[in-house]
């Protein structure tokens, strides 16, 4: 027998035993959008037997983690990890705990603890690790395929106090950050695939999922036939050496994912603020990070306030004129006044200039405006909100700017590919096909 007809055969066996396809495996799972909290669900198969489960998406969370409540928690393949073994080890465990309740998810004695968070209210709580089997469906990039596991999947423990102000809905959290631990990284290892990962968001006018795609550079095609990956541009990933997680973890890198923003332009033209605000210092303070649990992108006060000038300035030659801000936005226009385009309110664009003067991600008023109608009125406000004057991060891109944009995280070549607005090719990220309900 040929090695290369030994090899089959093994993939065959492993294919038959565990699910598991091959190397070529590419996974999709849909994100929806929550209206009230303005957060981004990510909907997985977790469990024995296999639940659908939905869990906050949080783009630069270090592990997974989950309400172990018992009652809530069933299943028959959860395990412990021990205090002291590797596994342990190398999850960078602060903590070894015991537990006085019954046996049973979440509950061991002598068990490796975690500190899961809570980006939203920024609270952490001491709870035990715990592996179990998850799913994914797996895509050709143009439909769904059966469904792939990923046995043995690590994540943390929690418990309800630590799900407040989270979607209705999501029993944890999605961590999808530069850990080796984060949910793409475990996808990918267990099928030694790239670790490749693309997020396209849904809008706020769309009650169809959006679209994350694990282990695949793409194809992505979103309705009608659009390959959203031959429209990416790229800039590197930029490593913050100092993480900034509720817990200290000594000496870790952050996982965040930060780009080398070096200048904001609007209708072309430079916003004048002081340029070393975008890069890291040694304390890990300015920067530029990408933010799935901020709502609207979020800039140190003289960045904002350089901003908000130069947007109504330019605004002003298309004849708008700031009414009442809307809190937390300072700059609004009666609806009446704004033409719609396919792109989006008419209003100036603003773009984001990456390492080099030719890439930027152009900000079009889909993307930079936020439509609020109610009692008072019926206005479209710049969506950018001053996040203070010492702020961790100078820059923090919210989910609205992501909306409708594909992002896609290499971190083989540990670069960022993006598309700017996907409604320029005339699609959306609402768009991609899920039609096919899996069999668990
Ligand atoms: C852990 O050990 C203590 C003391 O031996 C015992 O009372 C408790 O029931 C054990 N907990 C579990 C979950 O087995
Ligand atoms: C969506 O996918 C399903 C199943 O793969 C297929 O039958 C259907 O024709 C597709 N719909 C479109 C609009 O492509
Ligand atoms: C993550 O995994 C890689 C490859 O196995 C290893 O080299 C690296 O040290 C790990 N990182 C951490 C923080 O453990
Ligand atoms: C506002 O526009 C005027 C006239 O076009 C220009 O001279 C001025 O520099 C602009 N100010 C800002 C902050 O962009
Ligand atoms: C702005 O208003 C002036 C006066 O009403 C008009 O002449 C001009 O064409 C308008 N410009 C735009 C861009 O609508």
């Amino acid at each position: 027998m040929s090695f290369l007809h030994f090899t089959a055969l093994i993939f065959f066996f492993f294919h038959y035993n565990l699910n598991i396809v091959d190397s070529s495996t590419a996974f999709v799972a849909p994100i929806t959008r929550d209206q009230s909290t303005e957060l981004y669900t990510i909907s997985i198969y977790f469990k024995t037997p296999l639940e659908s489960t939905d869990l906050l998406l949080d783009l630069g969370g270090k592990f997974s983690w989950i309400d172990c409540t018992p009652d809530v928690y069933t299943s028959t393949s959860h395990h412990y990890i021990r205090c002291g073994a590797n596994l342990c080890e190398s999850l960078a465990s602060l903590a070894c705990s015991n537990c006085f309740r019954p046996s049973g998810p979440g509950c061991h004695n002598n068990s490796c603890a975690l500190f899961p968070e809570n980006p939203v209210i920024r609270n952490s709580i001491l709870a035990q690790a715990l592996v179990d089997t998850l799913a994914l469906t797996t895509t050709d990039g143009r439909n769904v395929g059966q469904l792939g596991v990923v046995p043995n999947f690590v994540l943390s423990c929690s418990d309800e106090s630590l799900l407040l102000s989270l979607p209705e809905g999501v029993s944890g959290l999605a961590g999808l950050g530069r850990s080796n631990y984060s949910l793409p990284a475990q996808v990918s290892s267990v099928y030694a695939s790239p670790n490749l990962f693309a997020l396209c968001l849904p809008g706020p006018s769309t009650t169809s999922p959006g679209a994350a795609f694990f282990n695949t550079g793409g194809p992505y095609y979103f309705s009608p036939g659009i390959d959203v990956s031959s429209h990416l541009i790229y800039t590197p990933l930029i490593l913050n050496p100092i993480g900034f997680t509720i817990i200290t973890y000594y000496r870790h890198p952050s996982d965040e994912y930060f780009i080398g923003v070096t200048s904001i332009n609007i209708n072309g033209k430079p916003v004048e603020f002081d340029h070393s605000l975008l890069t890291i210092n040694d304390d890990g303070y300015g920067g530029t990070r990408l933010s799935t649990v901020t709502p609207y992108t979020t800039l140190e006060t003289s960045i904002y306030t350089a901003l908000i000038e130069a947007f109504v300035n330019e605004s002003a030659a298309l004849n708008l004129t700031v009414t009442e801000p809307v809190s937390p936005f300072e700059v609004c226009y009666a609806a009446s006044d704004v033409y719609s385009m396919p792109l989006g309110p008419a209003v100036p664009t603003i773009d984001l200039v990456m390492h080099s003067e030719d890439v930027f991600w152009r900000i079009f008023g889909a993307n930079s405006m936020v439509r609020i109608a109610g009692d008072d009125g019926d206005v479209w406000c710049l969506g950018f909100v001053d996040g203070g004057e010492k702020p961790r991060t100078s820059v923090v891109i919210g989910g609205h700017q992501m909306e409708d944009n594909l992002l896609q995280f290499d971190l083989v070549s540990m670069r960022l590919g993006f598309s700017s607005s996907v409604l320029v090719h005339n699609t959306n990220c609402a768009s991609f096909n899920f039609t096919e309900e899996p069999d668990l």
